[in-house]
Parts: C-alpha cells; sequence; structure tokens
C-alpha cells in the first residue's frame, strides 16, 4: 500500500533536457503507464523511481518520505527490465531468491516467499529450473516473481513484454492486470504501445520530449484527447485541414459549426466517429476495404485527394471504386496543438428525416 509522487522533476544528459518539468501522483493501488515514443523519457522516469538515475531537479516521495537520493536497492520499489535481466546459469528458484539472500533472510523463509512469488506468476514447479530452459515469456514471469518476492512498495516495469509476441504479450498483460489487482500494488508500467496502456492502465500519462502531454483515464484519452498529439498518438484519427469562417468550417464534407475564430483548423474524426453510404452524387470514392472481421475498414478518397479511414460493420458492403458519402457524428477542432472544441453535428440521414 503505496502513494507515489513525483514533483518538478528534471533532468538532462550532455547539457539536453530529456525531462522538462514532470510532476505526476499515483494514487495507492493505482496501474498508471507511461506512454509515449522512443526518446520521449519513459524508461528515464522510471529509471529515477527505481534510483538507477538521479533527477537534477526536483523530488521523489514514496508514501510521504523522500526518496530522491536513496540507493534503489534501499528503495520500497521493485523493478522489472526491458531485458529482464537474468542470470542464465542459476535456477528459476535461485534467481527470484536472490534479493533476499541479499537481505540475509533465513533459508526457509526464502524458501517459502520464492514459492509463493513462483505461484503467482504461474511457475510453480518450475523452481528448480535453468532459466535458459525457459521460453520467453516464462522468463519474463521469472523477472516479475523476482520484482514481487521482496514485497516492494511499488512496481517498475519498464516494456517488459516488447519482445514477445502479440498473443502472448496480451496474456502476459491480463495475467499482470490480474496479480497487481490482487496484491493492490501500486505500479508504473512503461510502454510505447497504446493498445498495452490503453488495456492495462487506470491512468495514461502520455509523454513527448519530457513534458507530459496529457494525464487521463483510457476513456478519457481516447475520446477526449486535450492535444492534437495526444488525438494522432492514442488510436486511428483522420486530420482535415480546412479554414473557420463566422463560426463555420469551410469543409465541403463536414461543414460543422462551432464558436472558434477564424483562422486554419484540422477537424479531427476518427474512424468509427464516420458513417459512409452510397451515393449517387459521390463526395468521395472507395480506394481500398480491409475486412477484419469484426468490422471492415474503408479507406476513402475525398475529392482534394484526402484519404480518410472509415470503420464500418463487418455488414458493409464496399468495393474499390464505389462512390459514397460521408457524415461525422463526432469532430474535435484543433488549431496547432490546442484543442478548439468538440462538436456533434446531426449525421445528414437525421437531418433527411426532420
Ligand atoms: N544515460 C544516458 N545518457 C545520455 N542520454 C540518455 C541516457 N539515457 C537516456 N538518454 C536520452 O534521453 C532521452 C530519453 O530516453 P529514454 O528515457 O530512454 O526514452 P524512452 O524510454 O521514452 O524511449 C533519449 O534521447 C535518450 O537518448
Ligand atoms: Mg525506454
Amino acid at each position: 500500500m503505496a502513494q507515489l509522487s513525483l514533483k518538478n522533476i528534471g533532468k538532462s544528459f550532455d547539457g539536453t533536457d530529456v525531462i522538462r518539468d514532470v510532476s505526476l501522483d499515483v494514487a495507492d493501488g493505482e496501474l498508471v503507464c507511461l506512454l509515449g515514443p522512443s526518446g520521449s523519457g519513459k524508461s528515464t522516469i522510471l529509471r529515477m523511481v527505481g534510483g538507477f538515475e538521479t533527477p537534477d531537479r526536483g523530488s521523489i516521495l514514496i508514501d510521504g518520505q523522500d526518496v530522491t537520493l536513496i540507493l534503489p536497492e534501499k528503495r520500497p520499489t521493485g523493478m522489472v527490465f526491458q531485458s529482464h535481466a537474468l542470470w542464465s546459469h542459476m535456477s528459476v528458484a535461485d534467481n527470484v531468491a536472490f534479493g533476499l539472500k541479499l537481505r540475509r533472510m533465513p533459508r526457509r523463509e526464502i524458501q517459502a516467499k520464492v514459492a509463493d512469488a513462483l505461484g503467482l506468476v504461474g511457475l510453480k514447479d518450475y523452481g528448480t529450473r535453468r532459466v535458459w530452459q525457459l521460453s520467453g515469456g516464462q522468463q519474463q514471469r521469472v523477472a516479475i516473481a523476482r520484482a514481487l518476492v521482496l514485497e516492494p512498495k511499488i512496481l517498475l516495469l519498464d516494456e517488459p513484454f516488447a519482445s514477445l509476441d502479440q498473443h502472448l504479450r496480451e496474456h502476459l498483460r491480463e495475467e499482470l492486470r490480474d496479480i497487481q489487482r490482487r496484491l493492490g500494488i501500486t505500479t508504473l508500467f512503461v510502454t510505447h504501445g497504446q493498445d498495452e496502456a490503453l488495456a492495462l492502465a487506470d491512468r495514461i500519462v502520455v509523454l513527448q520530449q519530457g513534458d507530459l502531454e496529457q494525464v487521463a483515464s483510457p476513456d478519457r484519452m481516447y475520446r477526449a484527447p486535450e492535444t492534437r498529439f495526444v488525438a494522432g498518438f492514442i488510436g486511428s484519427m483522420n486530420f482535415l485541414a480546412c479554414d473557420m469562417r463566422h463560426g463555420r468550417a469551410d469543409h465541403p464534407l463536414f461543414p460543422v459549426e462551432a464558436p472558434v475564430a477564424d483562422g486554419p483548423v484540422e477537424l479531427a474524426i476518427r474512424p468509427e466517429a464516420l458513417t459512409v453510404a452510397p451515393a449517387r452524387a459521390p463526395q468521395a470514392k472507395v480506394h481500398r476495404t480491409t475486412d477484419y472481421g469484426s468490422h471492415l475498414l474503408v479507406d476513402i478518397d475525398l475529392a482534394d485527394g484526402t484519404r480518410v479511414k472509415a470503420m464500418c460493420p463487418p455488414s458493409a458492403r464496399f468495393a474499390a471504386g464505389d462512390g459514397v458519402t460521408l457524415t461525422a457524428d463526432r469532430v474535435t477542432l484543433f488549431r496547432g496543438q490546442k484543442k478548439l472544441a468538440e462538436v456533434s453535428p446531426r449525421p445528414a440521414r437525421e437531418l433527411s428525416h426532420a
């Protein structure tokens, strides 16, 4: 049971700011995902919380206690690295026991705790195996057991499943989520995969170039992105450039109205917010369809050459070359990075009934 606070953390390497001014509170038992492109500073933040890097500015508090300058092994944190760094010549049990032995815990107690930790990650009968005999997924489970056995207050994971294939990654993600819930352990999880963040997190922190772009629940992050960067980074998004004039967008297909000053804007529309209909007087033309089973993804070329993606029900029948019309039932307006407005124009079908 623990609470983590980062207060105005800054860090530079070789004179370059890598983390600018990051403040974040993680609640007791919460799982927070740090999500961002490669090089955005995710690992650096995690390593500072774990004590493997020291911030240049700011402080890190665990349950109100300042741990900023405390050595990693003296911190109540447990870290799982991207490459698990297990000792491949040692047995699974010895790998997990290592940290407890350093603490000079009695052997019986160590055995019991190691057995518990291996049980937790589904490797109850694997204690005597050598690490090199295990699959990649099993090795990552050992790495998680090795972190958990020390009963850290805060669990830190740096892209732990990045090297695994997709099915295994999704499976381990669900297992980790179950373990995390059961133990109620406060967790920071680094990933560059938006799927992973959306699936795992209570809250997501989107990082870009050492700054927090947005901190929000997966639901809010997807449905109410605060910046253009987040809108484009999480999920798939169509961006359409046009101008606002007298409160109306001059886009021929989406003349949305919003109380926005005149000037250039981008209309951001999710593929699932677009409705595609066959048309005698088409506004756009189907370029390609991709059948995902659960839905049909339709790439559509607008008259100005812009290509948009629309998500249609699996039963939809469109083919390359079909003329179509488009309506959008949710549009977000951005100017530069800034969100100006969210509008829900009534779909044209409804208007035609009115
Ligand atoms: N020890 C280091 N020395 C110099 N530069 C570093 C060091 N660690 C990280 N960096 C730089 O800091 C930036 C952020 O790195 P990192 O935190 O690893 O990003 P991420 O984990 O989001 O991919 C990168 O530009 C990286 O090259
Ligand atoms: Mg990293």
